[in-house]
């Protein structure tokens, strides 16, 4: 079992990571937070038939009240009715400013759970138990949380750091293939923008052959959960609201973004950021900056994972989202670039330099 401390102010916490770690979220919380009386567990669907028995078990050990709210599984939940369920869950048994939510589940729970706690009385404590690959390394970190809006994602929403993290990597045995492949577009992404000790485990796994083992290997998956929990966590402590160096965590989303978007949501979001950042070596190659050699190992890596490198979207397609990404015609946008491994750069350009960048790596 691994802890990482996330110095965030005012309040600094701890991420818990380990096979196992789920058996131990009850006396968790009693020692982090010896005033919970009461626990509200939010999951969903699928995940709570797996394993809500084994955490509410925990914390009733732990002489805590359990409550539950579990919503169907899917982004289409994550909205303000199901937050008010949430909160009408807590009204009615009299929780207090001293008790606590725990999200047991993929990035939908934790940023609804979050944002029910940072709500219900103005704020109450969040134990973040995430169990998707991206969820442990992304969405659980970082306090940000909130909901979808019928008018765009993510639209509504609070910075709220949590009490505690506990990632059980054990759960991940249990997620969809797909779900599992998809989690290393975060982590391929974290090993080229800041960590090339990540890139070289990374590469060594796949020369090894052994990307389709890691799962089977609880030392191997700690460590490179661990590894990426560290460099989220690096970053956000530097920018905690999200200003600057953050920015960086864009890497591959710009364009990202904009191909999930025109599949209606139909390509997974880590598939999205796969071609993103495949774009993105593309345009930095066709500009000379990043070296034919080094893109070459970029795209390998990200295949190597069963991932994409391009996307069909044309460079006028890509500008036309970018611009209808709240930006106008003529507005700097931040971009990110790699141009060595383990490090990226964050450039402003005006859309207009954006397509002509674009339309060079599409180009190659
Ligand atoms: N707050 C942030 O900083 C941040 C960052 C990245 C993503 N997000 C959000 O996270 C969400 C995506 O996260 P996600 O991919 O985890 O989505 P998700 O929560 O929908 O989980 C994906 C699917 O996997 C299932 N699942 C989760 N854990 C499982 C397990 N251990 N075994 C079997 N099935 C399991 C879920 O039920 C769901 O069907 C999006 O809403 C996105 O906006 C937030
Ligand atoms: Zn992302």
């Amino acid at each position: 079992m691994k802890g990482i401390f996330v110095g965030t102010k005012p309040t600094p916490y701890k991420v818990i990571i380990g096979a196992r770690a789920l058996t131990q979220v009850g006396s968790l919380i009693a020692k982090t937070a010896p005033d919970v009386q009461k626990v509200l567990i939010v999951s969903d669907s699928n995940v709570a038939p797996l394993y809500l028995e084994k955490v509410k078990k925990g914390i009733e050990i732990s002489k805590m009240e359990v409550c539950e709210y579990v919503f169907e599984a899917g982004e289409k939940s994550k909205n303000i009715d199901s937050i008010a369920a949430m909160w009408g869950v807590m009204a009615e048994n009299k929780f207090t400013r001293t008790d606590a939510v725990v999200a047991l589940g993929g990035g939908v729970v934790t940023d609804m759970g979050g944002f029910a706690a940072a709500t219900f009385l103005r704020g109450i404590k969040v134990f973040q138990v995430p169990t998707s690959l991206l969820a442990m390394v992304d969405a659980a970190i970082g306090g940000k949380t909130g909901i979808d809006l019928k008018e765009g994602k993510n639209l509504a929403g609070a910075f709220w750091q949590p009490t505690m993290v506990i990632e059980d990597t054990d759960c991940l045995k249990t997620l969809p293939d797909e779900l599992f492949t998809e989690g290393f577009g975060e982590i391929i992404k974290h090993a080229f923008i800041m960590d090339t000790e990540l890139y070289d485990l990374l590469r060594e796994i796949a020369d090894e052959g052994k990307v389709d083992k890691i799962r089977e290997d609880d030392a191997l998956l700690e460590k490179i959960v661990s590894m990426n929990v560290s460099d989220k966590v690096s970053v956000i402590t530097e920018d905690t609201l999200d200003n600057g160096l953050r920015q960086t965590l864009n890497y591959g989303h710009t364009v990202g973004h904009v191909i999930e978007r025109n599949s209606n949501f139909s390509l997974a979001h880590g598939v999205c950021v796969a071609k993103g950042m495949g774009i993105m070596i593309d345009s930095c190659e066709a500009a000379g900056t990043l070296p034919s050699e080094e893109a070459s190992k970029m795209r390998d890596l990200i295949k190597a994972y069963g991932l994409p490198v391009s996307d069909d979207i044309t460079a006028k397609e890509a500008f036309d989202g970018v611009l209808n990404d709240k930006k106008k015609r003529g507005d700097n946008i931040s971009v990110i670039l790699v141009n060595k491994i383990g490090h990226a750069e964050i450039k402003k350009m005006t859309a207009e330099e954006f397509e002509s960048f674009i339309g060079k790596g599409k180009a190659l």
